[in-house]
């Protein structure tokens, strides 16, 4: 699918809080975008406005030029996936039963390759046949992408839009990599477009095309990563005091807090 997702004046309110707070933002195909912002800035509600988890209830959500209230649930699920922060009910179900949830979209047709490609590419075939309420966090991080990356497999590869939620949360350092390179590899094509909610500056800088900060429900600022992860920035609306340096080998900006 070609064309972008573009979100015009989305605002969104509970408790007398504009929990999303006037945002505009448009995401274009092949771009890693990352969205960082201190606890509470209204990430994940606004992952899941763009996603059309929670209904806008004030601003305007196109996708491919068409609203995303109007797609039908199938085409849609076709196109995008969502890894939301927690998910509930799956702990007496296979991994390989999970990953093939994220099929359904596509009809009933035995698509075990898929499925097993799915689970190699994420590390997750060692523990294909345990139940996820056995595993730990950080593998069942991994199940739930394989999930969507399933759901968005299409002609040999995933393609449409990965929406993630803190997907690195759990993972040590090497599935950090790991998650982080795969993601760089199927998005290289511009097939598949990722936006993820990332807790980790560091990981941000060294990933993403594009990075967006919110605060207080208001994206504060955004840009290339060297725009936005730069000490005055990251102390003003995180509260921290840090200092920032470059990556020794790729260049990107690294965050180091002070003591
Ligand atoms: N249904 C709700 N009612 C009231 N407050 C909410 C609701 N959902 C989220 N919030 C609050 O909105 C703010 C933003 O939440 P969230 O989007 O989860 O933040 P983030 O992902 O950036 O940490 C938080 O202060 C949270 O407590
Ligand atoms: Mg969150």
């Amino acid at each position: 699918m070609s064309g972008s997702l573009i979100a015009k004046n989305l605002r969104i309110q509970r408790e007398a809080r504009w929990l999303v707070d006037d945002i505009s933002l448009e995401l274009r195909p092949g771009e890693r975008v990352a969205l960082i912002g201190p606890n509470g800035a209204g990430k994940s509600t606004l992952l899941r406005l763009l996603t059309g988890y929670l209904p806008a209830e004030h601003g305007e959500l196109l996708l491919a030029g068409q609203p995303l209230s109007g797609w039908p649930a199938q085409a849609l699920s076709r196109q995008r996936a969502v890894m939301l922060q927690h998910t509930r009910g799956l702990a007496n179900w296979p991994v390989a039963a999970v990953v093939a949830m994220g099929r359904a979209p596509w009809g009933p047709l035995h698509e075990h390759s898929i499925v097993q490609q799915v689970l190699a590419l994420t590390g997750c075939d060692t523990f294909a046949n345990r139940l996820c309420g056995t595993l730990s966090g950080g593998e069942q991080q991994r199940v739930q992408l394989a999930r969507c990356l399933a759901q968005l497999w299409n002609n040999g590869a995933p393609q449409g839009w990965l929406f993630l939620d803190e997907p690195t949360s759990a993972l040590d350092l090497r599935h950090q990599q790991h998650l982080m390179r795969l993601l760089k590899t199927l998005t290289s094509g511009a097939n598949l477009h990722v936006f993820t909610v990332l807790h980790d500056l560091n990981l941000a800088a060294l990933w993403a095309s594009r990075v967006l900060l919110m605060h207080q429900g208001k994206l504060v600022a955004e840009g290339k990563p060297e725009a936005v992860i730069q000490a005055p920035i990251i102390n003003r609306w995180y509260g921290a005091e840090v200092l920032v340096g470059e990556h020794p080998k790729e260049g990107a900006p690294q965050v180091f807090l002070c003591s």
